[in-house]
């Protein structure tokens, strides 16, 4: 007999940036283990693709929408149109993220600065204020429970030098995790943050290519890898299910030991 509380049958899962990366890790896993998903993502072709072949492996509905997270209002149209297609949305993981550093703290543009913190902190007060109204309303209506998720970043606690916007945000969103975890926990939400190591995606192609980083900085990390998306199945279905009913406020560390060494 499997451990039921796994089995995410009847639960509804959003995942922005759900289209690639660690985002489609984790949709993949959440549809696999029975949510219907709904993805977020800014490219309509890209959702496609993902849906489609989310839609392969899986029985459950699964629905891509096309999302700026950084706009406020789309994502508030956004969240009634998969409010309407899905009936209740359980369980959000704000993932959409974008990199974007600077040759130096001194010469970082402020347009860099400005669009990094629209995208990762924005975007992710957007889509969790909007699911956490839902969850509340819900609440109140008798069906209490949800539990949300910020995607952030080993760079919120390592000094990522030459990065000090990204690391910024990624910071800021483990303060609004906590925060969001302490003021919901009487509805029954749970929020928690996730914080991924080296992955190998398109965020960090240009690192995956350069000789320094296979030399200096994989052989550091204790299981001597690149992270893959589907590293982050385990903690992405974990978090949406029952598993985890007494589990708030906490931060995820998912980066094969390299924080610890
Ligand atoms: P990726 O570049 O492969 O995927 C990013 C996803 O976010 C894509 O689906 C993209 O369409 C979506 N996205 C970007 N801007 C958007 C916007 N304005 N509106 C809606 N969707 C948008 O990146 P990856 O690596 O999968 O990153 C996912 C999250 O993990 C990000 O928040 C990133 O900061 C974080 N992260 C990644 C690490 C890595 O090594 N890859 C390390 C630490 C954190």
């Amino acid at each position: 007999m499997t451990y039921k509380p796994f089995d995410l049958t009847g639960k509804v899962a959003l995942v922005t940036g759900g289209n690639r990366g660690i985002g489609y890790g984790m949709a993949e896993a959440l549809a696999q283990s029975g949510a219907a998903v709904a993805i977020w993502g800014r490219d309509a072709k890209r959702n496609d693709e993902a849906v489609a072949a989310l839609s392969n492996e899986t029985k459950g509905k699964v629905k891509g929408y096309a999302v700026d997270v950084a706009d406020e209002t789309a994502v508030s149209a956004a969240m009634a149109e998969t409010l309407d297609d899905f009936g209740r949305v359980d369980f959000a993981v704000a993932n959409a993220g974008i990199g974007g550093g600077a040759a130096s703290f001194s010469e970082f543009p402020t347009d860099v600065y400005r669009r990094v913190l629209s995208v990762n902190l924005d975007g992710v007060f957007f889509t969790l204020r909007e699911t956490c109204k839902h969850m509340v309303e819900r609440a109140k209506a008798g069906d209490p429970g949800g539990s949300v998720v910020g995607v952030a970043s080993l760079a919120a606690i390592e000094g990522a030098a030459r990065n000090e916007a990204y690391a910024a945000t990624k910071g800021a969103v483990i303060s609004m995790m906590k925060s969001i975890a302490v003021e919901h926990a009487r509805y029954g939400v749970r929020a928690n943050a996730v914080l991924p190591g080296w992955i190998a995606t398109d965020m960090t192609s240009m690192a995956q290519a350069a000789p320094a980083f296979a030399e200096k900085v994989i052989p550091r990390v204790p299981m001597r890898r690149w992270g893959e998306p589907k590293d982050f199945g385990g903690v992405a279905v974990y978090l949406a299910s029952d598993a985890s009913a007494y589990h708030s406020g906490d931060l995820f560390v998912i980066d094969g030991g390299y924080a610890i060494f």
